[in-house]
């Protein structure tokens, strides 16, 4: 405990302090944790909590990641991409229940037809839902993987303006045995500066209990934010998909469930800490694996949420990982569930706004 109190009255913290943070197991350790996270989210963005509705429009993908349920090889998926009608109706209910902002994500392409698609998408995006409560129309953010640098300045001038790309490890030889061969470590830092070049409002993320992953990778991974400045956080944990070939973990996984849930909420707790003023998640992954998982994760230091707004006709069909929850076909509105989750731990909710990353507003 006492060690504990002085690494939170630093003023910057050391590596080893992190690993000390992420290692605590004490309740009551944890729970000092939390609140000190808490209390820096409320002194550097407060309390409120910024809505992403989140439209997974295409899982056709090119890539073969070994943890991911979409992955090019998984044939036991239909594979769909949505029509831009259906996509502007998702926007349409975004904006008209004051969520603010969209993240439109898909499996990964490259082809131009890809691209030209969604660059006109962002722009009919733009011009339906200006209004008097969104006078920009909603936020877009885009999280649609490596893509070329002329792809991405494409992108941004049609309207997007936060992207997310998670490096999901940052310690290269565990992304290696976590990717297939042409999915490079290098490539993925590259694009993440020319998203930064660009003008986006970056977001990178990790993958939280990967097979082997140790606390001193994680600790990593959050010096790794520190470094690339990044204006935005999306982490979670990580989960066996059925369909892939890291089912094998699937014992470790189970085995491991409580402590890799665990580890995420430090890590949400360690991540505001570090970097204070930025945005972070609280992901649907963490309420796959417990039912309180994503109002936890607010509860250490994450304000931000995204409701789901995939049509529910294809949610079945976007699993990345087993026991994702709000794939119901019968549950349309995530979004009236999950701001009654929200009001009942007493945080206000940022209606109508961008929500932007105060720490990329500072930098510019
Ligand atoms: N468990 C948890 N997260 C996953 N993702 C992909 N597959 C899984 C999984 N099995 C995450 C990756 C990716 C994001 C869109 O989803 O981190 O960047």
């Amino acid at each position: 405990m006492e060690k504990l109190t002085k690494i939170l009255q630093k003023d910057n913290l050391t590596k080893e302090d992190i690993v000390f943070l992420l290692s605590l197991e004490e309740p009551e350790s944890i729970e000092m944790l939390r609140s000190y996270a808490y209390n820096i989210m409320r002194a550097n963005v407060g309390e409120y909590v910024y809505l992403r509705g989140l439209i997974e429009f295409s899982n056709i993908c090119v890539n073969d990641c070994y943890y991911c349920g979409i992955r090019k090889s998984n044939r036991n998926i239909k594979r769909y991409t949505l029509e831009s009608d259906e996509i502007l109706e998702c926007a349409r209910f975004a904006a008209q229940n004051g969520y603010g902002s969209i993240v439109l994500q898909s499996g990964e392409r490259r082809d131009p037809q890809f691209i030209d698609y969604i660059c006109r998408i962002i722009e009919e995006i733009k011009s339906t839902t200006k209004s008097e409560n969104l006078p920009n129309g909603l936020g877009i953010t885009l999280c649609v993987g490596e893509q070329t640098y002329a792809t991405y300045k494409k992108f941004f001038e049609a309207g997007a303006h936060r992207y997310l790309l998670r490096i999901e490890t940052t310690n290269p030889s565990l992304f290696a045995r976590i990717h297939p061969a042409d999915i490079s470590f290098e490539k993925r830092m590259e694009c993440l500066f020319y998203l930064k070049e660009i003008g986006f409002q970056v977001g990178t993320g990790v993958m939280i209990g990967l097979p082997t992953q140790t606390v001193e990778d994680l600790a990593n991974d959050l010096w790794f934010f520190k470094e690339l400045d990044a204006d935005m956080i999306g982490m979670g944990p990580y989960i066996v998909h059925r369909d892939t070939p890291f089912n094998i973990y699937e014992k470790y996984f189970l085995e491991n469930k409580r402590k890799i849930y665990l580890m995420s909420l430090k890590m949400i707790a360690v991540a505001r800490i570090l970097l204070k003023d930025v945005n972070i998640a609280s992901t649907t992954a963490l309420q796959a694996l417990y039912p309180l998982g994503r109002e936890e994760g607010l509860r250490f230091g994450a304000n931000v949420v995204m409701p789901l707004l995939t049509p529910s006709s294809y949610r079945r069909n976007y699993i990345l990982y087993d026991g994702k929850p709000c794939v119901d076909e019968f549950t349309n509105d995530c979004g009236e569930c999950l701001i009654s989750r929200i009001e009942k731990i007493h945080r206000p909710i940022g209606f109508d706004n961008w929500g932007d990353s105060l720490h990329f507003k500072k930098k510019h």
